[in-house]
């Protein structure tokens, strides 16, 4: 399966910023090999309008960095499924380690997330840790615990520079797929151009804060992925 390379800008950038990032990335993305890596995009829901047809034209995709657990209806300030259905959405992270920990987020809660994810035919991308694996697998069914794309993110790697080693990642990866099947399973926190190669040998992805906030280095992070040594300047 080709590698998911995500880009998750978490509350950053302005719709100035994010045509920008595309320009960039318009004209220095030219060999990206597509069948081996899919590129995706996780701006703010604001910014998926401004980030959806370039995204298209590149031949990425486009993830939102939540969803409301419920439908469209009569919930102020949530961002439903049906909200975002026409700007080319194909994956939506949930349950992030600060969507937990800044906004208190249940298991639950994201379970409910998972299905409004899955009625809506994106694929949910359900990101935990060691505290949350557990909890979480249990809030789903099998049923739907089988259609998830599982990120392990452990909070102390989150934005730290203190990556978790290959060998906690392929340990982890056993205990993920002993809850939710042999699901694609994804790495994050503090991965970078150096990094990525290395963990794609045991994930079938990477999650990038940090380093996907600058096109040229999101772009060598990419390089990093299909093999090849990152230009360096
Ligand atoms: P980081 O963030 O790459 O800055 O550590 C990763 C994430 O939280 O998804």
């Amino acid at each position: 399966m080709s590698k998911l390379i995500i880009a998750n800008w978490k509350s950053n950038k302005s719709p100035t910023e994010v045509v920008a990032w595309f320009e960039r990335v318009q004209q220095q993305a030219t060999e990206i090999d597509l069948t081996t890596v899919t590129p995706i995009v996780a701006p703010a829901f604001s910014l998926l309008s401004a980030a959806s047809q370039p995204v298209q034209e590149l031949g990425w995709q486009l993830a939102a960095q939540d969803l409301s657990p419920f439908p469209a209806g009569s919930y102020t300030g949530a961002v439903s499924a049906r909200n975002i259905q026409e700007l080319g959405v194909k994956y939506v992270l949930v349950g992030h380690s600060e969507r937990r920990r800044y906004f208190g987020e249940t298991a639950a809660e994201i379970a409910r997330k998972v299905e409004q994810a899955l009625e809506n035919a994106f694929t949910p991308i359900v990101c935990v840790d060691e505290q949350s694996l557990v909890p979480q697998a249990e809030a789903l069914t099998p049923a739907l615990a089988k259609q998830c794309v599982v990120a392990y993110e452990p909070a102390a790697a989150i934005g730290t520079g203190n990556n978790a080693s290959l060998e906690t990642v392929k340990a982890f990866r056993t205990q993920v797929e002993e809850r939710f099947g042999a699901v694609p399973f994804v790495y994050g926190g503090s991965v970078n151009e150096q990094t990525t190669g290395e963990y794609l040998l045991v994930t079938d992805g990477v999650l990038i804060g940090t380093a996907s906030l600058d096109a040229t280095q999101f772009l060598q992070v990419l390089q990093s992925a299909l093999g090849k040594t990152p230009a360096t300047g």
